[in-house]
C-alpha cells in the first residue's frame, strides 16, 4: 500500500516536472524569454532524471530525457507523407516575379490591376522535414525525401531544442490538438558550421561544402548523440495534414497558429498587398542577409488566401500559388594567379589560392581556400586555372570548381618540406602536416595565439600581431612564457606603450582563473576541440587524471576513437609539454572545474543566494554570475530581505542603498574570490 502511494507521488512529480521542463524550454528557445535561471532549470532536469531512473514506467513520451537516446539505428525506416511535400518554382529577377503574379491573375481571371495579398517569408537554406504531432505529442519526424517518401529520423529530430516534444494546448479550446503535420526546415547556423568544419579539418575528416550539407548530414546521422552536438535549428513554414477541429483561412493564420502552439517561426514574415511590396520585402531582406546568423537563399512569396491557393493548385510538383525569389548566387569566376601554403598552429599545410580580385556579392575577394591536398586533387586545381569561387556568410571563400583549365596540367601539389621551417611534411589522414611541433615558428605563434584566444584563455590584446613580435624578439618561446613577461618587456617593442603593456598584464593576470575545460582546450592538443576538452575534464577531472589514463581508456570512454586517444596520450608523454604545464601552474594559472555535481558538493556557496552590484575588476558580471551558478549558488536580480551575499564592486548602483538599509551581508571582490576558491 505504502509502495503504491510512493509510486503515485513519483508519477505525479514526473508529470509536474515534465510539464515544467517543457514549458521552460519553450520560454527559452521559442520566446527567448526565460523565467528561471539555467541553474534552476538544470535542477528540474536532474530531479526528473533521478525519478525517471527509479520509475521508468512513468516516463512520458514528451519527456526531455527522450531528446537524446534511443538506439543507434542501422538504417532509417521509410515514411510515406500523407500529402506530398512539394518543391518551389524559382524566380531570379523582378521580371520573373512580376510574371509569377501575372500568371496567378490570369489563372484566376483577375484584372491585371488587381492586387493580391501575398505572405512573404525567408527561404531557408537547409533540409526539409515533417513533424507529426498526435494529441500534442511529437511522434514522428521525417525528411522530405523525394517528396512522396522520406526517411524516418524521429530520434535525431528529437535532439533539436527548437522542435517541441509537446505542443502548447490550442488557445481557443484549451485542448491538445488531436493531429497535425508541421513542415519546416532544419538549419545549421553560420558559426556552428564554421566550428564544425574547423574541428573536422583538425581531425582529418572531409569537410562539409556548406551549412545545408552539414545540416543534412547531421540529420541523417545514425547516432542521435552526434546530431545533438551539432546545434541545429528548425524553422516551420507550413502544415501538411491536420485534424478537423483546426480551421485556417490564410497562410499567415497557419504561421500564427504554429507560433502559439510553440513551434519555432521566424519573425521576418510579412503580408503585403500586391507584388511590388513583395519585391520591396525582398530588397530589405537582401540587405539584412549577411548579418543573419544562418543562411537563407531568398524569400518565398505565397498567396495568402488558402481558398485561392486551392483554386490555383499545382503544376509539375510545384504549387502555382508560391515561388522562391532567390538572391543572385554569391559565386563568381576568376583566375588563380598563385597558390600559397599556410602552416596552421597544428602544423597542417593549407593551400590558399591567390585570385585575380573579384567582386562577389559586394565584397572584393582576393584569396580562397583550397582546403587540403585531397580537395585540390579531386577538383584538379592549379595555378593559371579559371575557377568558380563561392563566398557564403562569414565563411572563408572557397574554390568550388575549375571552369577553364590553364597551362599547368594536373593539380597543385603541397611541398614535401614545411615552408615555415623546412622540416619534412608527413601525411596524416586528409592532412599534410609539419611534425616539428615545438620549434616550427608558424606552429609556435599559432599555438600561442590559440592559447590566448577568446574561447581558450581569453587574454585580451594577445592577438596574432603582438604574438608575432614577442616570438620574433625571443620574449616568448612557448605558452608558459606569457606568464613570465616582465614589466618593460613589452613597452620596449615598437608600437607598444606603457598603457597597452599594463592592459595586457591585467588580462594575463585575469586569465589565470579559468575553467578547466578551457585550459585543456587552450593547450592545443592535436584533435582536442572544445567538446573533447569538456569531455576529458568531465571524465578524468584534471591534468593528473587525464595524464594517467591509457590510450584504450581515453579512446573508449566517450567513443572518440583511437587516433584522438593516442594524440592525447602522446601529448602527456612528452616531457617538454609537461614542463610547460608545470610552469603554467607555477606562475599561478589555476583552472577550476565546473562540473556542477562535483563543484556544488564541495563548494562553500552551494544553495547560497547572491546579488552583484557595481563593476568587478577581475570578472565581467556574466563570468562572476556563472561561477556562482556553477558552484551551486543562486543569482538574484532584485534585492530581497533574504540574501546571503551582496558582492559590491566599484561604483555600486541603486541596489546598494537598499542593501545597506536591509543590513545585508556585503562583501568586496577579494572576499568573493576567497569564497569561490577551492
Ligand atoms: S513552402 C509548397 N516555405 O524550399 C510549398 N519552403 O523548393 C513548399 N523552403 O522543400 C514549401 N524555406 O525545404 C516553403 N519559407 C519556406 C521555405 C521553404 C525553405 C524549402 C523547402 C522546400 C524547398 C522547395
Amino acid at each position: 500500500m505504502k509502495e503504491d502511494s510512493a509510486a503515485k507521488n513519483a508519477k505525479n512529480r514526473i508529470d509536474e516536472l515534465t510539464d515544467a521542463v517543457n514549458y521552460h524550454n519553450y520560454r527559452y528557445y521559442m520566446l527567448e524569454d526565460p523565467v528561471i535561471s539555467d541553474f534552476e532549470f538544470d535542477k528540474l532536469v536532474k530531479e526528473l532524471a533521478v525519478l525517471e531512473n527509479a520509475y521508468p514506467e512513468y516516463i512520458r513520451e514528451d519527456s526531455p530525457s527522450k531528446r537524446v537516446g534511443g538506439a543507434v539505428s542501422e538504417k532509417f525506416g521509410q515514411v510515406k507523407h500523407n500529402i506530398p511535400m512539394l518543391s518551389l518554382d524559382n524566380a531570379y529577377s523582378k521580371d520573373e516575379v512580376t510574371e509569377f503574379d501575372g500568371k496567378i491573375k490570369r489563372f484566376l481571371g483577375y484584372d491585371i490591376r488587381e492586387e493580391i495579398d501575398y505572405e512573404c517569408e525567408f527561404k531557408f537554406d537547409g533540409l526539409a522535414i515533417e513533424l507529426v504531432y498526435k494529441n500534442g505529442i511529437f511522434v514522428q519526424g521525417s525528411t522530405r525525401g523525394d517528396g512522396v517518401t522520406g526517411e524516418e529520423v524521429t530520434a535525431n529530430l528529437r535532439t533539436i531544442n527548437t522542435i517541441p516534444l509537446k505542443l502548447q494546448k490550442d488557445i481557443s479550446y484549451q485542448k491538445n490538438i488531436s493531429y497535425i503535420e508541421v513542415r519546416g526546415e532544419v538549419l545549421m547556423d553560420k558559426k556552428g558550421f564554421k566550428r564544425l568544419n574547423e574541428e573536422r579539418l583538425e581531425e582529418g575528416l572531409s569537410l562539409f561544402a556548406n551549412p545545408r550539407n552539414a545540416a543534412s548530414g547531421s540529420i541523417r546521422q545514425l547516432d542521435p548523440e552526434i546530431t545533438s552536438r551539432r546545434n541545429l535549428i528548425m524553422f516551420a513554414y507550413g502544415v501538411g495534414d491536420y485534424s478537423k477541429e483546426i480551421k485556417f483561412e490564410t497562410q499567415f493564420e497557419i504561421m500564427s497558429f504554429l507560433r502559439t502552439a510553440g513551434i519555432n517561426i521566424n519573425k521576418n514574415i510579412k503580408v503585403v498587398k500586391g507584388i511590388s511590396d513583395a519585391i520591396d520585402f525582398f530588397d530589405d531582406i537582401e540587405k539584412k542577409r549577411e548579418s543573419l546568423p544562418f543562411e537563407i537563399d531568398g524569400i518565398v512569396i505565397k498567396v495568402n488566401d488558402l481558398k485561392l491557393q486551392e483554386r490555383l493548385g499545382e503544376i509539375s510538383k510545384s504549387p502555382r500559388w508560391a515561388t522562391a525569389y532567390k538572391f543572385s548566387a554569391k559565386q563568381e569566376v576568376t583566375g588563380i594567379t598563385g597558390i600559397e601554403v599556410s602552416v596552421g598552429r597544428t602544423g597542417i599545410l593549407t593551400p590558399v589560392a591567390i585570385l585575380n580580385p573579384v567582386n562577389i556579392g559586394g565584397v572584393i575577394v582576393k584569396r580562397a581556400t583550397l582546403h587540403n591536398q585531397d580537395e585540390t586533387s579531386k577538383k584538379n586545381i592549379n595555378i593559371g586555372d579559371r575557377v568558380l569561387v563561392e563566398r557564403s556568410g562569414d565563411v572563408i571563400p572557397e574554390v568550388v570548381k575549375v571552369v577553364f583549365k590553364g597551362k599547368k596540367a594536373g593539380a597543385f601539389k603541397l611541398p614535401d618540406f614545411c615552408p615555415c621551417c623546412g622540416s619534412p611534411v608527413v601525411i596524416d589522414g586528409a592532412a599534410h602536416r609539419c611534425m616539428n611541433e615545438l620549434s616550427c615558428p608558424c606552429q609556435i605563434k599559432g599555438a600561442i595565439v590559440h592559447f590566448a584566444s577568446k574561447r581558450a584563455m581569453d587574454i585580451e590584446g594577445l592577438g596574432e600581431k603582438i604574438v608575432g613580435k614577442l616570438v620574433e624578439n625571443g620574449l616568448i618561446k612557448n605558452v608558459a612564457d606569457i606568464y613570465y613577461l616582465k614589466q618593460g618587456d613589452l613597452s620596449s617593442l615598437e608600437g607598444f606603450g606603457e598603457k597597452s603593456e599594463e592592459n595586457l598584464f591585467n588580462s594575463i593576470e585575469k586569465s589565470k582563473n579559468i575553467s578547466y575545460d578551457r585550459f585543456i582546450y587552450a593547450l592545443g592538443i592535436r584533435h582536442v576541440g572544445e567538446h573533447i576538452a569538456d569531455l576529458l575534464v568531465k571524465y578524468f577531472g584534471d591534468v593528473n587524471g587525464i595524464k594517467s589514463a591509457g590510450i584504450e581508456e581515453l579512446s573508449s570512454k566517450f567513443g572518440i576513437g583511437e587516433e584522438i586517444g593516442k594524440s592525447i596520450f602522446n601529448f602527456f608523454r612528452l616531457n617538454s609539454n609537461l614542463a610547460v604545464i608545470e610552469r603554467l601552474f607555477k606562475a599561478g594559472v589555476s583552472p577550476y572545474i565546473i562540473n556542477v555535481s562535483i563543484s556544488a558538493e564541495n563548494s562553500k556557496i552551494a544553495g547560497k543566494s547572491f546579488i552583484f552590484t557595481g563593476g568587478l575588476k577581475d570578472f565581467t558580471r556574466d563570468e562572476a554570475e556563472n561561477i556562482v551558478r556553477e558552484m551551486g549558488g543562486i543569482i538574484e536580480k532584485t534585492v530581497k530581505k533574504k540574501l546571503d551575499y551582496v558582492v559590491a564592486g566599484g561604483e555600486p548602483g541603486s541596489k546598494y542603498g537598499k542593501v545597506v538599509k536591509l543590513k545585508l551581508n556585503i562583501i568586496n571582490e577579494d572576499e568573493f574570490k576567497e569564497l569561490i576558491k577551492k
